[in-house]
């Protein structure tokens, strides 16, 4: 492990990150190794919910009177600091219905930095301007239409929860701040899809631009999912499913495969599409499937021969769109791209 820990540390990006699960038995000699090889301040410590206090375990824990394992860790080591992480919120409740319209002509960066300079009320001038310039590139279309033409269904809940970050809804807002609106779309381009008007205690809405002024109280303000309906999961993983998981990339792989959710919100908060993901420790293949699913480059290593009896099924399915399973649905897969694979020699 130590040696394996050096070699990826230096070959990792410099905004690159490095990922390792573990348990309770090796979490604190690993966590003081990476502290040294990586630096103290580069390192994150989540815990991570793996399993359930049911089943036979609890047979055994009852009897002794011990305490159930319930959790791993991941340590996370960034080689310029833990920043720039895009972590998928988790839902605070049941999805309202009334957040079903999807924003496009836009993208995460773009609604990342609109939703900054909304949040923050000492914002500049320039800023209000550049917000205003986000907004007026908006197209309003509802979730049932993209979610059809992305992925040839409804918006299931994981669909919802995924494109959180770009569903909104909008409501009624304060007959002084439709004032305000109704003043600023004089002057906004005729083909806006939204505007944003700063109100005297410096609060900024983003407005609907198609709104009827000629009602007393129009649904005109834009409201975020992700701001109302799902939240940062934090350093404490607790929602992601790890039970039923057997089906996952059709494998019979009992000893550590993780859940495709758990690797879905690692290389998402760490990477974007066409970006390198290595799994030094393939096992089942999980860290590939997903990573293929979601567009990423990959490289798995693996000693056994795993490379025949899992790896090289799993990926196949995945290829082949045959793997419907894991996080197909929720990030859209439908199949397409290949792998190569080669049998090293020893190290001489
Ligand atoms: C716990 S499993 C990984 C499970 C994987 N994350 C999954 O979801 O299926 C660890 C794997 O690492 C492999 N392994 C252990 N030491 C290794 C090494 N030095 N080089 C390559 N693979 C190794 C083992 O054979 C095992 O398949």
């Amino acid at each position: 492990m130590k040696a394996r820990l050096l070699l990826l540390w230096k070959l990792l990006r410099e905004d690159g990150l490095l990922v390792v699960q573990i348990d309770d038995n090796e979490f604190a000699r690993l966590f003081l190794f990476m502290a040294e090889v990586c630096g103290e301040h580069n390192l994150k410590v989540i815990v991570v919910k793996m399993a359930e206090p049911t089943g036979v375990k609890m047979v055994h824990v009852l009897e002794s009177g011990g305490i159930p394992k319930l959790k791993e860790y991941l340590i996370l080591a960034g080689k310029s600091g833990i920043r720039r992480l895009d972590v998928e919120r988790v839902p605070k409740e049941s999805w309202d219905p009334e957040y079903k319209l999807v924003l496009e002509n836009t993208n995460k960066q773009e609604l990342r930095e609109l939703k900054a300079i909304i949040a923050n009320p000492a914002r500049s001038a320039a800023e209000v301007d550049r917000a205003g310039r986000l907004c007026a590139r908006f197209v309003f279309m509802t979730a049932e239409v993209v979610c059809r033409r992305e992925t040839g269904g409804p918006p299931s809940a994981n669909w919802l929860r995924s494109n959180a970050w770009r569903i909104v809804r909008t409501v009624a807002t304060s007959s002084n701040a439709k004032r305000l609106a109704d003043a600023q779309r004089q002057r906004i381009a005729p083909n806006a899809g939204a505007f944003v008007v700063e109100t005297p205690k410096r609060k900024l809405y983003a407005m609907k631009a198609d709104y009827n002024a000629a009602s007393a109280q129009p649904r005109m303000r834009v409201l975020f999912a992700d701001d109302y309906l799902t939240v940062h999961p934090g350093d404490f993983w607790q929602d992601i499913k790890t039970t039923g998981l057997g089906g996952e990339g059709g494998g019979d792989f009992t000893s550590g495969k993780k859940p495709e959710a758990l690797l879905k919100r690692i290389i998402g908060m760490a990477t974007k599409p066409g970006d390198w993901v290595l799994d030094a420790f393939a096992g089942s293949g999980t860290t590939g499937a997903v990573a293929h699913k979601m567009g990423r480059r990959w490289i798995m290593i693996e000693m056994g021969e795993h490379c025949h009896t899992h790896l090289i099924p799993r990926l196949t399915q995945v290829i082949d769109g045959a793997d419907k399973g894991g996080v197909t649905e929720a990030v859209g897969w439908k199949g397409g791209g290949g792998f190569r694979y080669f049998r090293v020699a020893a190290a001489p």
